[in-house]
């Protein structure tokens, strides 16, 4: 019954915000409150650190914008916490969209001045498809930010689901008093600054009818009564299968830096938030608890030690328990994968792993073994789906200064490529390669690491292409077919599947019509 109880005891969620909204705060504070670290500060020096190891990420830098995505475990109140950063640029939503597809909720954190940003509702818009359960934290209350009926009400309706909170803030700025909790009744007293991390020394106040309390608080604490009545009338009542199936949000209002309402979120995570379910192969459901270890390739990053062109394989469990040595099969290429460098992600330091199970992300080291989407087995041929590849929106071709370097280039491509940074077309005819990306920001990234990491000079020109379709047939000869005819629009991706290439819109729907066996596919779910 071990397996039953470790999954059990599992959470692993994501979490996600525009950038500043304050999430490698929150971050932070909850590994902080879990004990899994001692003092704030330690994740933003890693954020430091990491551009001192790295020259590309002077982009970063530069761009105040986290690019790499990492995961952090925690152990809280019995429970094993998963707890996987998204990147926050738009452009690299690619990266952020797959680390959406190994997680069993979402923590997404708003800036109150702020409201749902562009790049929260893109990345919510993942969560809704898939229905993962999202708990919202209402960040940065100790400043002057908007009325939260009206935050409250915009997030219902960008979001289309309900909301229901948890806590409601009395004042807000330099007159934040604090949030009535709505679940226990009381009220939790905020007092700024970041030198505590336990629930025993916040003032609770149970009675905010008490003539002394309405004086203390004042016109905050009216005006919050008010809206908390307007609240209790209006918002449905918290169904936990609701929030499971992503149609209801609890949210709550806080203050990340002060360490307030941080205490909150995290229990919330434990007591609300879903162990891991039941993940869909090509070839069936497959359990959690199942005893046959399986999981899946959701990023790969290259590089983390340039000097060893080391990969790292991120793989999420779906099923069973991993024991460091244990044989692995990529069910892709049949090949066998060595078990005993497996580290996890213990509080930030990477470890030697011994055991893990469904749920847990484990980190494979590999030199190209493994790539995105890749499904590992104890031996059964599964092929787990749901991890997208986005059709590229801009295209651009490469150019070398020296020629001499051009190995180099098509190896540092080639990994680029396996590791999602960027996809690489190679056309049907000729040998010049393609890239495509979803975001402009992403050809940037990729010219710095050829650069830094291969020691290419490459220079990127615009390409004539605009749009990519990945073509499929149910009769593989009429797809033959279909890629002579069109053989100069024809280019293969990094698993060498065919993509149909236009610069209109319009070229792809009289393709549609020319061609009716053909099926042509905005997005690519598996290797
Ligand atoms: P991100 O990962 O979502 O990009 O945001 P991050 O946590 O880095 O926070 C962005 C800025 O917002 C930081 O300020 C941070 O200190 C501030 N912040 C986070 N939570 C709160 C809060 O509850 N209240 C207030 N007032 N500010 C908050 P910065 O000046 O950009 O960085 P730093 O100099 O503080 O490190």
């Amino acid at each position: 019954m071990t397996i039953d109880h470790e999954v059990k005891r599992r959470r692993t969620f994501a979490i996600i915000s525009h950038p500043d909204a304050g999430k490698t705060t929150l971050t932070e504070k909850l590994l902080l409150f879990a004990g899994a670290i001692h003092i704030a500060g330690s994740v933003k020096a890693r954020k430091a650190s990491r551009h001192a190891t790295s020259d590309w990420m002077e982009i970063e830098k530069q761009r105040g914008i986290s690019v790499a995505s990492s995961v952090m475990q925690m152990e809280y109140r019995d429970c094993v916490i998963n707890l996987l950063d998204t990147p926050g640029h738009q452009d690299f939503s690619e990266d952020t969209y797959r680390v959406l597809t190994a997680v069993d909720a979402a923590l997404m954190v708003i800036d109150a001045a702020n409201g749902v940003e562009a790049q929260t509702l893109r990345l919510l818009q993942v969560c809704r498809a898939r229905n993962t359960p999202i708990i919202t934290f209402v960040n940065k209350m100790d400043r002057e930010v908007r009325e939260p009926l009206d935050l409250i009400d915009e997030i219902e309706r960008t979001l289309g689901m309900d909301t229901i909170p948890f806590t409601w803030p009395i004042g807000m700025g330099k007159s934040f008093h604090g949030v009535y909790d709505l679940q226990h009744k009381h009220m939790r007293v905020f007092r700024p600054g970041a030198d505590r991390s336990g629930q025993d020394e916040v003032e609770i106040i149970k009675d905010l009818n008490h003539p002394s309390v309405l004086q203390r608080f004042g016109m905050s604490l009216t005006q919050a009564q008010q809206e908390i009545e307007l609240i209790l009338d209006a918002a449905p009542q918290f169904d936990q299968d609701a929030f499971l199936a992503g149609h209801q949000t609890p949210v709550f209002f806080g203050s990340a830096i002060n360490n307030f309402g941080v205490q909150e979120v995290l229990d919330t995570l434990v007591e609300l938030a879903p162990s891991p379910s039941a993940r869909c192969a090509l070839q069936r459901e497959v359990l959690p608890t199942e005893a046959k270890f399986s999981g899946v390739v959701f990023k790969i990053q290259a590089n983390m030690n340039p000097a060893h062109r080391d990969r790292i394989a991120f793989v999420r469990i779906c099923s069973g328990e991993f024991k460091r040595g244990i044989n692995l099969k990529v069910v892709r290429s049949g090949k066998e994968v060595r078990t005993n460098t497996v580290v996890s992600f213990l509080s930030q330091r990477r470890e030697l792993l011994e055991t893990a199970y469904a749920g847990d992300i484990i980190g494979i080291p590999n030199h190209g073994t493994l790539q995105l989407a890749d499904t590992l087995t104890a031996g059964e041929a599964l092929q787990f789906t749901g991890l997208p590849f986005f059709a590229p929106e801009i295209f651009q071709t490469v150019e070398i200064a020296d020629p001499l370097r051009s190995k180099q280039l098509k190896l540092g491509l080639t990994q680029l490529g396996e590791e999602g940074a960027i996809q690489v077309f190679r056309p049907h005819i000729g040998s010049i390669l393609l890239l495509g990306a979803v975001g402009i920001l992403q050809f940037e990234v990729v010219t710095h690491r050829l650069k830094y990491e291969y020691g290419v000079e490459a220079r990127i020109a615009p390409a004539k292409y605009q749009l990519a379709r990945w073509v499929t047939a149910d009769n593989p000869r009429e797809l033959q077919r279909f890629i002579e005819a069109n053989a100069h629009r024809i280019a293969y991706d990094a698993v060498d599947a065919p993509t149909f290439l236009a610069s209109f819109a319009a070229e792809i729907s009289v393709a549609e019509e020319n061609w009716p066996a053909i099926r042509f596919h905005k997005m690519r779910e598996h290797a």
